[in-house]
C-alpha cells in the first residue's frame, strides 16, 4: 500500500513540475473577425457549423482548449497539433490565402472529411461528436464544388 501511495505521489509531482516548466502558450490572440473564413467566404450556416464543430480547435486561433492541455505531457501533444494544424490551414486568417490556395485548402478539407482523416483519430475519443458524418462531409464537399465560381474567392488578394 505504501509503495502505491509513493508511486502516486511521484507521478503527481512529475506532472506538476512538468506543467510548471512547460507552460503552454496557445496564442489565442483575439482574431480579426474580418480575416476569418466565415467573413471572407460567406459559407452557408451548415458549412460554417461543420468547421466550427470539427476543425477550429486546431485550425484557428478561436479553439477551445481543454483543461488537460495545461497538464504536461498532454500539453506538448496539444501544442504540436495546434501549431501544425494552424501552419497547414488557419481558419482565423483566411484572408492571407491567394484564391488558388483558398480553393486547394477547401478541396483538401473535403477530402480529409470524406476519408475521415480529420479530425485526427487520436482526437476523436476525447471529443465525441467532433467527427463529421458521411452526410455532413457530403454537404461540405457539395459546397466546395460550387466554390470555383465564388466571387469572394476570386477577390482574395
Ligand atoms: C486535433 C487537431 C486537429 C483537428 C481537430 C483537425 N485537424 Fe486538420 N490537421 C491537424 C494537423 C496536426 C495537421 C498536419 C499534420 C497532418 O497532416 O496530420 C492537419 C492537417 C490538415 C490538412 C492538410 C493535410 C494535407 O496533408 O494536405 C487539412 C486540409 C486539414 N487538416 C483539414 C482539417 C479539417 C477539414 C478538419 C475538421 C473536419 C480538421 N483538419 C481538424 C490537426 C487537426
Amino acid at each position: 500500500m505504501r509503495r502505491i501511495i509513493w508511486l502516486i505521489a511521484i507521478v503527481v509531482v512529475v506532472l506538476l513540475v512538468g506543467s510548471l516548466v512547460d507552460r503552454p502558450n496557445f496564442d489565442l490572440t483575439p482574431a480579426n473577425p474580418a480575416a476569418g473564413f466565415d467573413a471572407q467566404l460567406h459559407p452557408p450556416q451548415a458549412v460554417s457549423d461543420a468547421l466550427h464543430k470539427s476543425c477550429y480547435n486546431c485550425h484557428s486561433t478561436q479553439g477551445e482548449i481543454p483543461w488537460y492541455a495545461h497538464v504536461w505531457p498532454a500539453s506538448v501533444l496539444v501544442q504540436n497539433d495546434i501549431r501544425q494544424g494552424r501552419t497547414y490551414m488557419d481558419l482565423s486568417n483566411w484572408s492571407n490565402l491567394s484564391p488558388e490556395m483558398s480553393r486547394i485548402r477547401l478541396i483538401d478539407s473535403c477530402r480529409m472529411m470524406k476519408e475521415a482523416k480529420m479530425p485526427p483519430a487520436i482526437y476523436r475519443p476525447l471529443h465525441p461528436g467532433a467527427a463529421q458524418s458521411a452526410q455532413e462531409a457530403d454537404a461540405f464537399c457539395a459546397w466546395v464544388n460550387t466554390q470555383a465560381a465564388n466571387p469572394a474567392i476570386a477577390a482574395l488578394r
